[in-house]
């Protein structure tokens, strides 16, 4: 049986698919996922719960130190599920209220070193797959496999649409187009750690894949690395 454990960081824009497949190749290799958009989503809950100015840099600093993360498995539903000061908020940080506020936060400075305190602590035993933007590049710059998934504009959408429209019947396809653009906008051009594929990634554009042809390719790059 082959031991060896490895990193495997998966980065791209909002609603490629990268929790998909991250939580497909976890299963398959029996590895850890985690979806460190998660955590970046759960303190800006708190943020908007207790009101915190972003412009303010004491009080996010102070405000971080009230933060408690965990992830934990729900034997339930197979999924593993965020944790806000004991609190699951695996649910209510998706909403759009959330989402139109993350990325904001996701570019604090302090907000960032916290996360990637904890990102890189996750990952020192290996047998990891984490996604995110800044994973291969500056969480696990060492990562044995990096993949970098693209989609086209329209499908990620359409996705990501689906997906909110099952909770809320009352979302709008507008709605979701301006917030990914918004998102992807942010996230890339933001000063700190921005979204960019690692020199070393592998880009994988999966808007004509089956989720089954995608999984197969992942798993095909994951047994070339584990040898
Ligand atoms: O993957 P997601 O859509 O749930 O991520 C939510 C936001 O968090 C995303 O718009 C940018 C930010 N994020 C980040 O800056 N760095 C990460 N490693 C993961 C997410």
């Amino acid at each position: 049986m082959n031991t060896k454990k490895i990193i495997i960081a998966i980065d791209g824009m909002s609603s490629c698919g990268k929790s998909t497949i991250a939580k497909q190749m976890a299963q398959k290799l029996n590895y850890i996922y985690v979806d460190s958009g998660a955590m970046y989503r759960a303190i800006t809950l708190y943020f908007l719960r207790n009101n915190i100015d972003l412009t303010n840099t004491d009080q996010v600093v102070d405000a971080l130190k009230e933060i408690e993360l965990d992830f934990r498995y729900n034997d339930q539903n197979n999924q593993v599920e965020i944790f806000l000061n004991e609190e699951n908020v695996e649910y209510l940080i998706r909403e759009m209220l959330v989402a139109e506020k993350v990325s904001e936060v996701a570019a604090l400075a302090e907000v960032r070193n916290f996360a990637i305190r904890q990102q890189q602590k996750m990952g020192r035993k290996k047998g990891i797959i984490m996604d995110g933007r800044d994973i291969g590049t500056v969480v696990f710059p060492d990562a044995e496999l990096k993949l970098y998934l693209t989609a086209d504009n329209a499908v990620r959408v359409e996705r990501r649409f689906k997906e909110l429209y099952e909770k809320n019947p009352n979302i709008s396809i507008e709605e979701v187009a301006r917030n990914i653009e918004m998102r992807d906008y942010i996230d890339t051009n933001r000063e700190i750690s921005p979204l960019r594929k690692a020199d070393d990634a592998i880009e994988i554009n999966n808007t004509n894949l089956t989720p089954e042809e995608q999984l197969e390719k992942v798993l095909s790059l994951a047994h070339q690395v584990l040898g």
